[in-house]
């Protein structure tokens, strides 16, 4: 048997030539930075339910599902259609449509805290958006963060996020609109005692942390009157119908939205208290935006929602979830490594290479267990060994669809033992 390297090159020679041609095109030869890959990058070419097939025909059980957007897998039927028949009534109209009005619709059926809601074009947008209405809502103008969360790459979201640096083009003014805080009530409540320039406060609906944190930080934001902002990018549609606020029950002033929200096309929204949102106005806030609910966008998006509102979307993933959670613990005891999968909803998270006491959703070691630990190249060897058993996505994060059937689950674990048993016998853990 080849080692993993070697049969990584062995399958994908197609890829091979592409990643070697797209180096001299994109910066790190990639589209997103997460998608950087070493020796060489493996190029999809297309998708079913929970599976995706390479440039090389190699097939794959899908946990990437398009960061998060696919829910309903690709290629889901409905959504085909509907983007079909919008495709060939017209994709640009501008004008209003219907379709948009339906899908802003769901929005406010769905979400607790959507009153009224503007549609943009990512989750990154609609961040910027979100800051922007409550620096006008209030006059005031900081924002208050967690430290490492992400909240799109715009300059003040960025701040502190996993990858910010000092020379990364993000002005030093704009820093000083951001105030930095570790998941520690306590100094969250001191900051907006301390500080009156507050304008709201930001948190990553998809952050693992006990609800009792999220609960608090509802209550010290209204003592102080600050609004509260939910980023619901990831969570949103997923934690429950309603996002992390609807499994939690805690209603933001406002909400940030997308992936889910839009069915795999691109799409995002702001939603949340009427008097918030409607900054935009004249005299006020001015947004345009040659995109915003357009309608192919729209016609998937409603469609999914659609679909969210009234089947067991959300609950068949989590129990997935849960099968793979419960099989990759059950395989950390039995091969004797340490670690352990947590997480919240359908995401699974795993650290491996450091023991500790977890409760298998909320891990109580927290970030420090990211730092110790298997290295990164242990890790992305694993993740190599990984893809060529056929499994996208991992080594250590995991999202699922509602269409991953319980033997895609099985099949996931015997091809997760096989990688980690060639990553022991090259000696990497
Ligand atoms: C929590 C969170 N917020 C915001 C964003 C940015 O969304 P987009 O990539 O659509 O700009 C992401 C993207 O992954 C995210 O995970």
């Amino acid at each position: 048997m080849p080692g993993i390297d070697e049969r990584y090159s062995q399958l994908h020679p197609k890829s091979a030539v592409l990643s070697e041609r797209a180096e001299d095109l994109f910066p790190d030869g990639v589209t997103h930075d997460g998608r950087k890959a070493g020796p060489f990058r493996v190029y999809m070419d297309h998708g079913l339910g929970p599976r995706k097939w390479d440039v090389d025909g190699n097939e794959y059980i899908d946990y990437r599902t398009g960061h998060g957007s696919m829910i309903l897998g690709q290629a889901n039927p409905a959504i085909v259609k509907a983007v079909s028949e919008q495709m060939t009534k017209g994709t640009h109209l501008s004008a209003s449509t219907e379709m948009e009005v339906r899908w802003g619709t769901l929005v406010t059926e769905l979400v607790p805290s959507a009153e009224k809601l503007r549609f943009v074009n990512s989750g990154t947008e609609a961040l910027m958006m979100a800051f922007r209405m409550v620096r006008t809502f209030t006059g005031k103008s900081k924002i208050l963060k967690f430290d490492k969360a992400f909240h799109g790459w715009a300059d003040g979201p960025f701040v502190a996020a996993a990858g910010d640096n000092p020379n990364n083009g993000i002005p030093q003014q704009v820093r000083e609109t951001m105030v930095v805080m570790p998941y520690d009530i306590a100094q969250v409540e001191q900051a907006l005692a301390d500080d009156d320039d507050i304008a709201g406060v930001v948190f990553q609906g998809n952050q693992v942390i006990r609800p009792s944190f999220i609960e608090q930080l509802r209550e010290v934001t209204s003592q102080h009157d600050v609004p509260l902002i939910f980023d619901e990018v990831v969570s949103g549609f997923r934690w429950s119908r309603g996002g992390c606020q609807g499994l939690y029950n805690v209603v933001p002033d406002l909400s940030g939205m997308a992936k889910i929200l839009a069915g795999g096309l691109p799409g995002g929204c702001v939603a949340g208290r009427a008097e918030i949102v409607d900054t935009i106005a004249p005299g006020r806030i001015s947004h345009p935006g040659t995109f915003n609910a357009n309608p192919l966008s729209a016609a998937a998006g409603a469609t999914a929602l659609e679909i969210v509102k009234n089947e067991p979307i959300g609950e068949t993933a989590d129990a997935r979830a849960n099968r793979l959670k419960d099989g990759l613990n059950g395989l950390l005891s039995k091969m004797e490594i340490p670690g352990c999968a947590y997480g919240v909803s359908s995401i699974v998270h795993m650290r491996l290479g450091t023991d500790h006491e977890c409760d298998r959703v909320y891990c109580d070691q927290g970030e420090q267990a990211m730092m110790v630990g298997y290295g990164d190249a242990s890790i992305a060897l694993l993740g190599r060994a990984l893809t060529n058993e056929g499994v996208w996505g991992g080594p250590t994060s995991f999202i699922l669809s509602a269409t991953h059937a319980e033997d895609d689950i099985d099949q996931t674990l015997e091809r997760y033992e096989a990688a980690l048993q060639q990553v022991r016998a090259e000696g990497a853990i």
